[in-house]
């Protein structure tokens, strides 16, 4: 391959999405539509019913922003992790178009998309990536041909446990964003307050993190008769907090000096503005990619794509299938 117009497709859980990257590897605004559930959480199926409706109309919309069939050099598609009804709508529509208009086929992990769209947008050289989504905890280096996970979460996703934290509180999906909200606004006016008046569990596990706990101790204050504002506060301070520790430890076992945020978690302030002190305080740097490249985004995976395309070329269909469990270090590094 050389040169052309990569194009990405997301499809891990509710978003589908569908981005591009110019032949220098820079990317453009995505295309995307969420599927919101009207009560509970996600359901795979319906999910993909979702994406499989909205697919073709994103398609015409990227082709209507200018990038044309012939101007596409390959297809990349989310091949793993996620929910496998969602994950073969991607990779359905990746084939179609990739034989339609004769170009390669990649298949890319979701994770390693989130660390390469980051170290892009944040010029980062090696950092230590804290990957906080609604599915995925993990804090990942590369040592190596891969990006190894050095902590995950042992239950739950951050950002499953803000989103059923605020189901439980009648808050819509997405919960971070509204958690975030009323967090700042009710810290704003308590500015005294103190963190042991709403002591809550904390993650830390070794390297690892564990989130139910939290949200159940958490629902547990509100229902005692805590102001929701003031749980919510101290939810993201015990949660981002524990990320924050394990993040720290991270660098400080593998000698790296940058921090990188991914994931739609990192789009909370709070978070961020934590792992800057942190690494402050260890001279080191920290950064996240804007929200756009934050949340799942198809061009994120055209990013990843053209890495793995002009290093590795593309994949053979038979090798197309969609892993729902493939690990961040499955996937070897061929790039620098
Ligand atoms: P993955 O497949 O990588 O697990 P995902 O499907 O959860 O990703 P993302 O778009 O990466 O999708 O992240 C969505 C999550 O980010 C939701 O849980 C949402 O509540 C959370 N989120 C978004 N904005 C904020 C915010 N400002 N503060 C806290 N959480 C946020
Ligand atoms: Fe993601």
């Amino acid at each position: 391959m050389d040169g052309g117009v990569v194009v990405g497709i997301e499809s891990t859980a509710h978003t589908l999405s569908i981005g591009s990257v110019d032949d220098k590897g820079s990317p453009a605004a995505s295309f995307s539509a969420f599927y919101r559930p009207d009560e509970g959480g996600i359901h795979p199926r319906e999910a993909a019913d979702h994406h499989a409706e909205q697919a073709s109309s994103l398609v015409k919309q990227l082709l209507q922003s200018g990038i044309t069939p012939d101007l596409v050099s390959a297809i990349a598609f989310s091949q793993g992790p996620g929910l496998g009804p969602c994950l073969r709508v991607g990779a359905s529509v990746a084939r179609a178009l990739a034989s339609k208009w004769g170009v390669p086929l990649v298949g890319v992990n979701h994770c390693v998309a989130h660390i390469e769209i980051g170290r892009q947008q944040c010029q980062m050289d090696d950092p230590v990536l804290l990957y906080v989504s609604g599915g995925n905890t993990q804090v990942i280096a590369r040592m190596g041909d891969r990006y190894r996970v050095l902590g995950e979460t042992l239950d739950i996703g951050i950002g499953n446990m803000l989103d059923k934290f605020a189901r439980g509180q009648d808050l819509p999906f997405p919960g971070g964003p509204k958690i975030e909200k009323l967090a700042t606004s009710w810290r704003e006016e308590n500015m005294d307050a103190s963190l042991d008046d709403y002591s809550l569990p904390y993650a830390v596990h070794g390297m690892d993190l564990a989130f139910s706990g939290l949200l159940t101790a958490a629902s547990r204050l509100v229902k005692r008769g805590a102001q929701l504002g003031a749980v919510c506060w101290s939810l993201q301070e015990h949660a981002f907090a524990a990320c924050i520790e394990v993040a720290e430890r991270a660098m400080a076992h593998t000698g790296k000096t940058e921090l990188l945020f991914g994931g739609g978690v990192a789009c909370n302030q709070r978070i961020k503005q934590m792992g800057e002190i942190m690494a402050i305080e260890r001279g080191a740097k920290s950064n996240a990619p804007a929200p756009q490249f934050c949340v799942d985004n198809g061009s994120m995976i055209a990013t990843l794509g053209r890495l793995q395309v002009l290093n590795d070329g593309g994949i053979s269909y038979e090798s197309s299938a969609v892993n729902q469990a493939l690990r961040t270090d499955e996937t070897p590094i061929s790039w620098s």
